[in-house]
């Protein structure tokens, strides 16, 4: 479900239809590109965007960046050569789009954001930005945590395992977190490094953090990944994840969900990776040239143990 934000923008660009009329979806192309296939997530949006595009029947060219911005901008500069009508990406960082969003706007073609933002100053070179609002998926990661500890007065030692370092959310859930248990300082963040979103990345730097750290109470990562890696280092170390270290996620994909349900993750804040069939709506508008919601959150939740055993059985991802 989705939460449209005030703040309209038009359309226009380069698709608009032809005299006869409106554009059919048959005539319409679209150019995405992604971050990469760094986790369950983005396999998960990937999979919804494609198909989202296919049952609408409009032709969608796809790339993989492999979460490298090079790659992307090269991407989105092949779009702009071949004349879609509309491109959209997901930034793998946030700076460093003015360029080529700027080549994109001068070419006449609309652009969309999807899942992660820009920190352009000019807002006028993308036309929408559909995802999850990352700095309060951080707060509400915080704000469990808090919970947890509110009878306690001993200390309670933190490493973060944080997402790609300058991407979107890395920065807003490090924020958010870092927001809400600044209140009470028993909570201390002994560790913070990058795992990059991934599986690997998340055992490998959970290894290492804890010969550092031998009395870490909480793992909070970034993402499922990333804790499902600390998972088997902690297990490796001859620790209990979940007992032991308590560890806080962000996404709630199906492996996450089964580590929560087993009680080896104590809690997930859930970010929806379901984004094709708004993001194929917002392209039809912006075809036709249409207002658009220059801003659309994502509703999401979040899951306790007895939440993931009640929704695993129904989990599309
Ligand atoms: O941008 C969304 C994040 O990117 C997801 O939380 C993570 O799993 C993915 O790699």
């Amino acid at each position: 479900m989705m939460l449209a934000l005030t703040g309209c923008a038009q359309g226009g660009g380069g698709g608009g239809g032809t005299e006869e009329g409106p554009k059919d979806p048959s005539e319409i192309v679209v150019g995405f590109a992604q971050v990469g296939a760094e986790s369950g997530w983005r396999t998960a949006n990937t999979k919804d965007i494609q198909a989202a595009f296919e049952e609408a029947g409009i032709e969608l060219k796809f790339s993989d960046a492999q979460q490298k911005q090079e790659n992307q901008i090269k991407a989105i500069r092949s779009y702009i050569q071949q004349g879609v009508d509309v491109i959209s990406f997901s930034p793998v960082v946030e700076t460093g789009w003015d360029a080529v969003l700027k080549e994109a706007k001068d070419a006449g073609i609309p652009v969309v954001l999807t899942d992660r933002a820009v920190d352009s100053q000019d807002e006028s070179l993308y036309v929408s930005f559909l995802g999850s609002d990352f700095v309060e998926e951080g707060k509400k990661a915080g704000e469990w945590l808090v919970e947890e500890y509110a009878d306690s007065t001993d200390p309670v030692n933190i490493i973060q395992l944080e997402g790609t370092t300058g991407a979107a959310p890395a920065i807003d859930r490090a924020e958010g977190f870092a927001e809400v248990i600044a209140d009470d300082e028993k909570f201390e963040v002994v560790a913070s490094q990058t795992g990059d979103f991934t599986r690997a990345g998340g055992k490998q730097v959970t290894e290492a953090l804890l010969k550092s750290n031998p009395d870490v109470d909480v793992i909070y990562a970034h993402n499922d990944d990333m804790g499902l890696g600390a998972i088997e280092a902690i297990e490796a170390a001859g620790m209990k994840p979940g007992e032991d270290i308590k560890i806080i996620t962000v996404d709630a994909v199906k492996d996450g969900m089964q580590a929560l349900a087993d009680g080896k993750i104590n809690f997930i804040v859930e970010c929806s990776p379901l984004l094709g069939k708004q993001l194929v709506d917002i392209v039809k508008k912006v075809v036709a040239g249409e207002e658009v919601e220059k801003r659309i959150i994502t509703e999401e939740t979040t899951f306790t143990q007895e939440e993931a055993v009640e929704a695993l059985p129904d989990r599309q991802y």
